[in-house]
C-alpha cells in the first residue's frame, strides 16, 4: 500500500481498546458551494473549498463489529453485498487503510434513510458513520477535526458531516492533507427548509469520482469553475451571516448550474440531468415568477433539492407532493 504521512500520523495516534459491537449515526450534508475536482486522488484533497448544510434527520446508521472471517462482510439496506460490488469494494478499500494496524476484518451493517447513489450524498453520511464506528469500536478518541480528515479518505464530502448547520471544508494547501478538513461555520436559521425531490432513485451511471476526474482533465470550463468557487464561497458566507435567503438561494442555484456546466464541457460530456430534472427546475422557476421564493441545487445525479422557507411550505408541497423535507428549528 502507498504510504502517506497523514496515514502514518493517524496510525501513530490510534489506541486499540476494542468494543464488541457499536452502532453510529451520521447525517448527510448537501453542498451549497460544491466540491468538484481533486488535487490529490488518493487523499481526496479538493481543488477548492466548499460549504454545505447538514441535514440532521437524514443519513446513515452503521453497526460495526469485528469478524473472525478473512474478509469484510458488508450489508447495505438489508442486502449482503458481494466482494466485487463497487460499494463493498470502496468500503473495504477504506478499511484497508487501517488494517495494518487494526489487523481485523469487520461485519458492517449499514442503513440509509436516503436513496443510495441517487445524488443525495449518501456516501457522505456513509463514510462519516463508518469513521464514527471505527472510532468507537477501537476506542480511538479522535477529535472532530481528525475524524473529518479520516472520513475524507473514504469520500470527500463525508468530511463535512461531523457538525450541524453550515460547514466549510477548507481545501488546505499541504500535500499531506493535514489542513484539509471540515469546520463549523454557522447554525442553520429557524424556518429554513431543504426539500429533496426523489425524481429517479436509480444508481447513477457514472460515479462522482469518475466524473470529477473526467471533467478536470477534459473540460475547457474547469479553470473558470475553480476561480468562481472562491468568489461564491465568500458571497455565500456573507449571505449566511446576513441571513439573506435570496442571497443563499441565488448563489446555491448558480453554483450548482456552473458545476453541471463544467461537466457538459467535458469530452465526452457528462450529463446527470434527466427530463424529470429539467421539469422540476422549470417548476421552481415558475414558482419564483409567481412570487414564491424557492431555489434549487443539484449534485452528481438527476435529483433536485429545493431551498425555501417554512412560510411557503404549503404552496411548495402542492407542486412537489412527493418531497422529503428537512426543517431547521
Ligand atoms: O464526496 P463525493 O465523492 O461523493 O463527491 C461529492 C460531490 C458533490 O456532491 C457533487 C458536491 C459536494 O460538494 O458534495
Amino acid at each position: 500500500m502507498e504510504k502517506f504521512s497523514f496515514l502514518e500520523w493517524i496510525v501513530d495516534r490510534l489506541t486499540l481498546n476494542n468494543q464488541e459491537k457499536v452502532t453510529c449515526f451520521a447525517p448527510t450534508n448537501i453542498a451549497l458551494v460544491k466540491y468538484w475536482g481533486k488535487r490529490h486522488e488518493k487523499l481526496n484533497l479538493p481543488v477548492t473549498s466548499s460549504l454545505s448544510l447538514t441535514l440532521p434527520d437524514y443519513g446513515t446508521i452503521t453497526t460495526l463489529e469485528i469478524s473472525d472471517t478473512q474478509c469484510d462482510e458488508i450489508t447495505m439496506n438489508g442486502q449482503v453485498l458481494g466482494i466485487n460490488d463497487p460499494v463493498a469494494k470502496r468500503v473495504s478499500d477504506f478499511l484497508d487503510i487501517f488494517r495494518p494496524y487494526t489487523a481485523c476484518y469487520y461485519r458492517v451493517k449499514t442503513e440509509n434513510n436516503i436513496p443510495t447513489a441517487a445524488g443525495l450524498a449518501s456516501s457522505a453520511s456513509g463514510f462519516a458513520a463508518l469513521t464514527l464506528g471505527l472510532n468507537e469500536l477501537h476506542g480511538w478518541n479522535l477529535d472532530k477535526q481528525t475524524l473529518s480528515m479520516v472520513a475524507r479518505l473514504g469520500s470527500g464530502s463525508a468530511c463535512r458531516s461531523f457538525w450541524p448547520g453550515f460547514v466549510i471544508w477548507h481545501k488546505g494547501e499541504r500535500v499531506d492533507g493535514m489542513d484539509s478538513y471540515g469546520e463549523w461555520f454557522a447554525q442553520a436559521w429557524p424556518g429554513l427548509c431543504l426539500g429533496f425531490l426523489l425524481l429517479d432513485p436509480k444508481q447513477k451511471k457514472i460515479s462522482s469520482r469518475e466524473a470529477m476526474k473526467k471533467t478536470m482533465h477534459s473540460s475547457m470550463l474547469y479553470q473558470s469553475w475553480s476561480k468562481q468557487v472562491d468568489v461564491d464561497l465568500e458571497s455565500m458566507k456573507t449571505s449566511i451571516r446576513d441571513r439573506s435567503f435570496h442571497g443563499l438561494g441565488e448563489l446555491a442555484e448558480a453554483n450548482a448550474l456552473a458545476m453541471h456546466a463544467t461537466m457538459m464541457g467535458a469530452r465526452p460530456p457528462i450529463i446527470y440531468s434527466s427530463s424529470q430534472t429539467w421539469g422540476a427546475i422549470e417548476k421552481v422557476w415558475q414558482l419564483r415568477e409567481e412570487g414564491i421564493p424557492i431555489y434549487f441545487t443539484q449534485d452528481a445525479g438527476p435529483n433536485v433539492k429545493v431551498l425555501f422557507q417554512e412560510e411557503n411550505i404549503k404552496t411548495i408541497f402542492q407542486q412537489f407532493p412527493e418531497m422529503y423535507v428537512q426543517h431547521f428549528m
